[in-house]
């Protein structure tokens, strides 16, 4: 039987993936550069620095750019985003998140949130989901961001549980390479041409059961 789930938020919980897309897409613009839907899958998960890089590493001219400008650029984006997430109320909880966190709760599991998003604890509140996360993992903190194990092993240590133990939910190719790398069960989100490392994939929110998970977790 599970003793923790951790969740990633921006995708899973809600729909904020999709307003990283347009912050960054608006920023690429002011710098003559243009990103599609296919590109931003391998934003998806990572750190604002990370993902600024690899839009610079799209024009060579921009990776001269001094780190203050780098900066300058990385907060710019995140007003934008910041503007985004503002509008953000309760409805925008993705269906079956609230049934599915509800039951985990009600069944004494742990529930965790491994975002790497520095905005991550205004979205859950905004939400007014606060009250299901025993824990949430700072993304300030984190030293090796996704796809490196940190996230998820810094959310099973901190109550001291055994990795196996752990299931990680996630929408990212970044994420589900970060929750196996942990030896922890990866549930994803989304389609198999990004996601097929997965231990169990569902097509969107909608589809996630808890019986189910842990039918899947338990014969693995
Ligand atoms: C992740 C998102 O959850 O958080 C990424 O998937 C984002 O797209 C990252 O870049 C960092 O978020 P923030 O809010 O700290 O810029
Ligand atoms: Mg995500």
């Amino acid at each position: 039987y599970p003793k923790l789930f951790i969740f990633d938020l921006d995708g899973v919980i809600t729909d904020t993936a999709e307003y990283h897309y347009l912050a960054w897409k608006q920023l690429a613009q002011s710098l003559g550069v243009t990103i599609d839907r296919q590109f931003n899958e391998k934003l998806k998960g990572i750190s604002r620095m990370d993902s600024l890089e690899k839009i610079l590493a799209l024009k060579p001219e921009l990776l001269t750019m001094s780190m203050e400008e780098k900066q300058q650029l990385a907060t710019q984006k995140n007003e934008y985003y910041k503007t985004l997430i503002n509008q953000i109320t309760p409805k925008d909880i993705l269906p079956g998140i609230e049934k599915l966190l509800k039951e985990i709760q009600e069944n004494k599991i742990k529930i965790a949130l491994g975002s790497a998003s520095k905005n991550a604890p205004v979205v859950i509140d905004r939400l007014g989901l606060t009250n299901y996360f025993d824990y949430m993992v700072d993304a300030a903190k984190v030293k090796r961001g996704k796809p490196d194990p940190e996230t998820f092993t810094v959310a099973a240590d901190y109550f001291g549980f055994a990795y196996a133990d752990c299931i990680g939910v996630e929408d990212s190719a970044a994420g589900i390479e970060a929750i196996n790398r942990a030896g922890m069960f990866s549930v994803g989100i989304g389609d198999s041409e990004h996601l097929h490392e997965a231990d169990y994939l569902v097509s969107d929110t909608s589809q996630l059961n808890m019986d189910k998970i842990i039918e899947k977790f338990a014969s693995k």
